[in-house]
């Protein structure tokens, strides 16, 4: 029997899948089938070349991130633990022809269900939260890496995270620090705020800065830098207006970050060049 908090996560993310793939806006699936490329200006920029490169995707939700590096040329592997997920991704790759491989698995199973080491592991936006142990996590991207490969994560900041609007002005609203694990029960989430869940339970963690860092140096990664930027990917308080590239800010502020990203490398010998 799964721990409660998998078993409730899970069944959450199995039922938001067939809500997110109706949602207009965030995932837009009719505009991803004509072409429309899920990736972000920030990964675009700081992954960089993918072409010809093994690339594996954790989280992947279904799969549209994947599925758009591997419309740039990536050899692209997809994984989530929700069945419903990893269903509607494989049948997307057949629809539009792009081909990439889709494993149904927890992040912590990962080993026992897929074998290989990639040049690029990739993991984005929401996705910390949902991992109760970081130095276990650390130690699957550090197994997937080939000698010389590169990971890569950008996520929402732990220090946005705590931040709420009250009354025209920002406040923290809870432990920057991981205090143990926040179970809410309720419905909506960030890509349809009104849909009502069967399985609206949640189990969800904060992470600070420094134990992502602190969890992939233990993991034997060399850090290659830690970015940090003053906007959301999505409108994470409702004060937040959206800017021309599509990235949320807080008004008239530049000086709380809300996303950070994190270039990791396998040390090892260095990659041909492609
Ligand atoms: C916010 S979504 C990631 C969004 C993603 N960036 C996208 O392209 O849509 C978080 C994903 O993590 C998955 N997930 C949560 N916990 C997991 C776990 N322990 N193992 C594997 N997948 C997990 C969920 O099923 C969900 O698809």
């Amino acid at each position: 029997m799964a721990e409660t908090w998998l078993r409730e996560n899970r069944a959450r993310w199995n039922e938001l899948v067939a809500v997110h793939a109706r949602a207009r806006g965030t995932y837009d699936l009719e505009a991803f089938k004509a072409g429309r490329s899920t990736l972000r200006s920030v990964e675009l920029a700081e992954v960089g070349e993918v072409r010809g490169k093994s690339l594996l995707h954790l989280q992947c939700h279904f799969g549209m991130d994947t599925l758009s590096w591997a419309r740039h040329g990536a050899k692209a592997t997809g994984v989530d633990f929700a069945p419903a997920a990893i269903d509607l991704a494989r049948e997307l790759s057949v629809e539009i022809g792009v081909p990439a491989e889709f494993v149904c698995s927890n992040v912590y199973e990962l080993a026992e269900n897929l074998d290989g080491e990639f040049d690029i592991v990739f993991t984005s936006y929401g996705v910390l939260c949902w991992l109760p142990d970081l130095p276990t996590w650390a130690n699957v991207v550090a197994h997937f890496l080939a000698p010389g490969g590169v990971f890569y994560l950008v996520e929402q900041h732990p220090v946005g995270n705590v931040m709420v609007d009250r009354d025209g002005a920002l406040v923290v609203s809870e432990s920057y620090f991981d205090t143990g694990p926040v179970v809410v029960s309720a419905d909506g989430s960030y890509a349809d705020r009104n849909a009502v869940l069967q399985n609206n339970t949640s189990h969800e963690w904060q992470h600070s800065l420094s134990d992502v860092v602190n969890s992939l140096i233990e993991a034997g990664l060399r850090i290659e830098f830690v970015h940090e930027f003053p906007f959301a990917m999505f409108p994470q308080l409702a004060s937040m207006v959206e800017d021309e590239g599509g990235w949320w800010h807080v008004p008239r502020r530049d000086d709380l970050p809300f996303l950070f990203s994190l270039k990791a490398t396998r040390p090892g010998p260095p990659q041909p060049s492609y």
